[in-house]
């Protein structure tokens, strides 16, 4: 039975490493076993380590602080997913801008919390909810170069309702950032090749 090895990067509470650990690590799809093989993150107090802990992976600790340059830190992010036989990385809530030496080498989805390309970077959910856009939603995207610029692989959307509380708007993102972004792990590695 094929095997596809995922690496998942977080630097927060790690609810969409949970997402992905619950849904995917260790099932079957189609005949093909998804392994969250690796776990990463730059915040040595990052919720999402418990988290990752509970499953029995021990999460890569890898502080920016440590390296003179963002290159040199990118490098050796990709020298560890390389290692690993990583087919593919997921930055769930990775929160550093990537250069090159990653953009160029790793295959990686970002999941970000705005229907892209409206409201790129890092205040999306609330530039996202006091806009006048009718609907909010999330995105999942390759990793380009350019910030939240890359390649849209699949999308979910809701109608913003007037009195919905920024409270209920974040949860609402969230629930559906824990469907979008397994369905799409699922979706680019177990997809029937027909
Ligand atoms: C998510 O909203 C993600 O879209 C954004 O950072 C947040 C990470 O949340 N980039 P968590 O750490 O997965 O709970």
């Amino acid at each position: 039975m094929p095997i596809k090895r995922v690496a998942v990067l977080f630097s927060g509470s790690g609810s969409n490493l949970e997402a992905l650990l619950e849904k995917l690590h260790n099932k079957v799809f189609n005949g093909t076993k998804i392994e969250i093989a690796l776990t990463i993150t730059n915040k040595k107090d990052a919720g999402g380590i418990k988290r990752s802990q509970k499953f029995g992976i021990e999460p890569e600790l890898i502080e920016h602080k440590d390296f003179d340059s963002r290159e040199e830190f990118d490098e050796a992010l990709v020298r560890k997913i390389k290692k690993e036989n990583i087919d593919l990385t997921v930055l769930a809530g990775f929160m550093r801008i990537l250069t090159p030496v990653f953009t160029n080498q790793i295959k990686a989805i970002n999941l970000h919390p705005s229907l892209l390309p409206l409201f790129k970077g890092a205040n999306a959910i609330k530039e996202s909810f006091e806009s006048n856009e009718p609907r909010a939603g999330v995105t999942v995207h390759w990793v380009s170069e350019e910030l939240d610029s890359g390649e849209i692989i699949a999308q979910k959307s809701f109608e913003k309702e007037k009195k919905m509380s920024f409270e209920k708007f974040k949860e609402k993102i969230h629930k559906i950032e824990h469907e979008i972004l397994p369905e799409t792990v699922i979706k680019l590695l177990c997809e029937k090749m027909n």
